[in-house]
């Protein structure tokens, strides 16, 4: 499999993997030859990407730590709790602790697997599917913190209702194309207008209550909304900055332009150098996200072409990669090996967004031969 853009390129490709609706129903099944009909409905549901099925890599499926009906759960939770709390101002928090159990249940069992994130998603659901993507992240970076479970559970809660401030003003949230100064101010309310939401309901901690309130504070001062400093900010919110930073630059909604997961690292990376982001967090981040999902299409610095196929034990960075294409960019026989980043002729030069076509013909006539 591997992730494209979704672009008039993809017509007569094969989908990877299905695609489901808001409710869980097959939208596309797995399988199925896209059609100029089924992209634009794709389109309009605001989809950025597809999984396509790629002969070269049959077995490249990104593998997910959570499973797929946790985090259709987790996205139905938070989209009912936000379409409650913009009915009646009430937050009822029993279903996300249910959710946030189940996703700490998932994340215990599958401690070693560097998870994969994935670029598919839909504007519409841009909200929810955030939400539950830092919630995961929050929870996933938050190791070094050594937390209890039940605080692991406050912290869950926390991360899933970040961003729930912003259904005071979902006009501007939903808006499409950059957002004046005016509007920025605006916006930026929602941690202390979600902190103000949260405080006041029973049976949700204040530190969950303070991860919405301070995730958009930096380390250096420079956020807001009180230009917090260092300590000041809780572990917590500094956590779920880590997480929300990431997911927020893997999925550009504003230019429409998704950051592949190994650029949003390093810029996660840069942001911890520069003093803003918690440097031990990010690390763990680096640790246990995937940096080049299955099905991601490399160039080695010694000059091979590889389709990612695995993740090494040592980290996100070091995928598996079969090696298709030598140095001239000749097909090779399958070669399989991790690449570690620590040795200079096979870390990663560039992502490809599609084999070479020379390398696809030739590799395209060996396969039907
Ligand atoms: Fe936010």
């Amino acid at each position: 499999m591997r992730i494209a853009p979704l672009s008039e390129r993809v017509v007569g490709e094969r989908l990877g993997h299905a695609i489901h609706d808001r409710r869980g129903r097959v939208l596309l099944a797995a399988g199925v030859t896209l059609t100029p009909r089924y992209v634009s409905v794709l389109r309009r549901r605001g989809y950025l990407s597809v999984p396509l099925f790629d002969p070269l890599a049959p077995d490249a499926v990104p593998l997910d730590v959570v499973r797929a009906e946790v985090r259709q759960h987790a996205t139905a939770a938070i989209r009912e709790t936000l379409r409650q709390a913009v009915a009646d101002g009430s937050v009822a928090p029993e279903t996300l602790v249910q959710v946030v159990d189940q996703i700490l249940d998932d994340l215990a069992v599958s401690p070693d697997l560097a998870y994969n994130v994935s670029c598919l998603r839909s504007l519409r659901e841009y909200l929810f599917v955030h939400s539950v993507n830092v919630c995961v992240y929050a929870l996933t970076v938050a190791e070094p913190l050594a937390l209890e479970r039940d605080q692991l559970r406050d912290l869950g809660v926390g991360a899933l209702l970040h961003d729930i401030g912003k259904i005071y003003y979902l006009e501007l949230v939903n808006k499409r194309g950059p957002l004046t100064p005016e509007e920025q101010a605006v916006i930026r309310r929602h941690t202390t207008d979600g902190y103000e939401l949260l405080r006041r309901q029973a049976g949700i901690d204040l530190l969950s209550a303070h991860v919405a309130y301070q995730h958009h504070e930096r380390l250096d001062g420079s956020g807001y909304p009180r230009a917090r400093r260092g300590a000041q900010i809780h572990p917590w919110a500094q956590a779920a900055a880590v997480a929300d930073v990431y997911d927020t630059i893997t999925a550009d909604r504003t230019y429409g332009k998704a950051i592949p997961p190994h650029e949003a690292m390093a810029e996660v990376w840069r942001q911890a150098e520069a003093g803003q982001l918690n440097r031990q967090l990010v690390r763990q981040l680096m640790l246990r996200v995937a940096a080049y999902p299955e099905g991601t299409i490399l160039a080695l610095e010694s000059g091979e072409i590889g389709v990612v196929v695995g993740q090494g034990r040592q980290g996100g960075d070091r995928p598996r990669v079969r090696v298709l294409a030598d140095a001239r960019r000749e097909p090779v026989a399958g070669g399989e090996r991790i690449i570690d980043a620590r040795e200079p002729e096979t870390t990663v030069r560039r992502v490809l967004a599609d084999y070479p076509a020379r390398l696809r013909r030739q590799l395209g006539d060996a396969l039907l031969a």
